[in-house]
C-alpha cells in the first residue's frame, strides 16, 4: 500500500483566504488516519490537495517516495468518497461502480471481478441492478465507497462520508468502514467535523483549527495529553472546563485559587508551573473529574442551573459568583434547578494551560 507525507503544505485561496498554513504531517501506511476540526478549519482542502483536486499553493505532498504536486488526479492511484456520494442518477449500481474502471479501460470480466468483489464486501450484491433513487441512504453510501474500493488504489479519501446519514446508521456505517479498513489493509484518510466518530475510527488523528495543526496523536493521547486548550475543549463531550485561576501560596502548598475556592496542586501541576513566568494559569478539568461530595478537599460550592439526566449519568451544569462548569454524575438522587451543591475538583486529573497562549503546561 502506501503512506503518504505532507511538507509546508500550504493552500491559500482567491489570493487572500489562507486555508492550510503549513501543514506536516505523515500519514502512515495501513493507517486510519483522522482529520477533525470544526467546519472551515481546512479538512476538505487538504484531503482535495491529497486528491489532486485543489492545487497546492506551497509545500510538496509525497505518496510513498513520490512528490505528487504536478500529477494530475487520475495517475495519483487515489480513490475518494464524498460526502454527497456523487453517484450517476441514470447508472444502475452495478454501472456506477464499474465506471471508474471503463474509463481506465479495464477488461470487462476484471471489471465484473472486482465489482461482485466489492458488492459482496459491502453486502450489496443484490441491489446490483438497482438505479440510486431506488437505495436507502446507507445503501447509496456504500455504493459510493464501493466505487472507490473496485479501484484497488493506493490511498481512500473520505470526506465526511456519513454526514448524511442518521445517528442509528452513522453508528453503524462508522464500524462497518473501520471494518473494512482492516480487510483491506488500505491506507485510509477520513475527515470529519464530529469527534466522536474521530476518536472511535482513527488509529491517527490530526486536529485541525483555522488551517492549523493543533495536534497529532492516537484517541487517548489527546483525551487525556490534550496540547493546548483548544485540543481540551473540542475533543471530549461536555468539553473539558476551564476556569481563570491565581496561583497563590496555601500555607506552604502551591494552590489555584479562584473567587474564595483554593484547590491544591500536586506535585505533577507543581511542576508544571516552573515555566510559567505569570502569576494566573487555567485550570481545564473535565466532567467526570468534578464530584459530587462532602465539604472536603479541593472543594467548590455551586449551585445547579441545569440537570440533564442521560440514564447511565446525568451532566450538572454548576455556577459559581463568576464561573460556570459542567459536571458528570452517576447520582440516582439527582440535585434540584437552583439547589445549593458542593462539588470536589479531582486535581490529579487536572490540567493547566498557560493563561496567553493555551499552550498546556501539562502535556508532556
Ligand atoms: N474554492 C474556494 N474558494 C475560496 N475559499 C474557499 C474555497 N474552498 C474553501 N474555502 C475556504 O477555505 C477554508 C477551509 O475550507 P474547507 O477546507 O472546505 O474547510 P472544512 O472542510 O474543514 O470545513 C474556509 O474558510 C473556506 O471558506
Ligand atoms: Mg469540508
Amino acid at each position: 500500500m502506501a503512506y503518504v507525507t505532507l511538507k509546508d503544505v500550504t493552500k491559500i485561496y482567491d489570493g487572500d483566504v489562507l486555508a492550510v498554513e503549513q501543514a506536516n504531517f505523515e500519514i502512515p501506511d495501513e493507517s486510519f488516519t483522522v482529520l477533525v476540526g470544526p467546519s472551515g478549519c481546512g479538512k476538505s482542502t487538504i484531503l482535495r490537495m491529497i486528491a489532486g483536486l485543489e492545487e497546492i499553493t506551497g509545500g510538496d505532498i509525497y505518496i510513498d517516495e513520490e512528490r505528487i504536486n504536478d500529477i494530475p488526479p487520475k495517475d495519483r492511484d487515489i480513490a475518494m468518497v464524498f460526502q454527497n456520494y456523487a453517484l450517476y442518477p441514470h447508472m444502475t449500481v452495478y454501472k456506477n461502480m464499474a465506471f471508474g474502471l471503463k474509463l481506465r479501460k479495464y477488461p470487462k470480466a476484471e471489471i465484473e471481478q472486482r465489482v461482485n468483489e466489492a458488492a459482496e464486501i459491502l453486502s450489496i450484491s443484490h441491489l446490483l441492478n438497482r438505479k440510486p433513487k431506488h437505495l436507502s441512504g446507507g445503501e447509496r453510501q456504500r455504493v459510493a465507497v464501493g466505487r472507490a474500493i473496485v479501484r484497488h488504489p493506493k490511498v481512500f479519501l473520505f470526506d465526511e462520508p456519513l454526514s448524511n446519514l442518521d445517528a442509528k446508521l452513522r453508528v453503524q456505517m462508522r464500524m462497518e468502514i473501520s471494518r473494512l479498513h482492516d480487510r483491506l489493509d488500505a491506507t485510509m484518510v477520513y475527515v470529519t467535523h464530529d469527534q466522536v466518530e474521530a476518536m472511535t475510527m482513527g488509529d491517527q488523528i490530526v486536529v485541525l483549527n483555522e488551517g492549523k495543526i493543533q495536534q497529532i496523536a492516537d484517541p487517548g493521547t489527546l483525551y487525556h495529553k490534550p496540547a493546548n486548550q483548544f485540543v481540551g475543549g473540542f475533543i471530549g463531550t461536555p468539553p473539558m472546563n476551564f476556569i481563570e485561576t491565581q496561583i497563590v501560596n496555601n500555607s506552604g502548598t502551591p494552590a489555584l485559587r479562584f473567587e474564595n475556592f483554593k484547590v491544591e496542586m500536586n506535585g505533577h501541576l507543581q511542576s508544571a508551573l516552573n515555566t510559567l513566568s505569570e502569576d494566573s494559569v487555567t485550570l481545564g478539568i473535565r466532567p467526570e473529574d468534578i464530584h459530587v461530595g462532602e465539604n472536603g478537599k479541593n472543594s467548590v460550592d455551586t449551585q445547579v442551573e441545569l440537570v440533564e439526566p442521560l440514564g447511565n449519568h446525568a451532566l450538572l451544569y454548576l455556577r459559581t459568583e463568576t464561573s460556570n462548569f459542567v459536571a458528570q454524575s452517576d447520582l440516582i438522587d439527582l440535585p434540584q434547578h437552583n439547589a445549593s451543591l458542593t462539588v470536589n475538583f479531582n486535581m490529579d486529573k487536572a490540567h493547566l494551560f498557560h493563561p496567553e497562549t493555551g499552550e498546556s503546561l501539562t502535556a508532556t
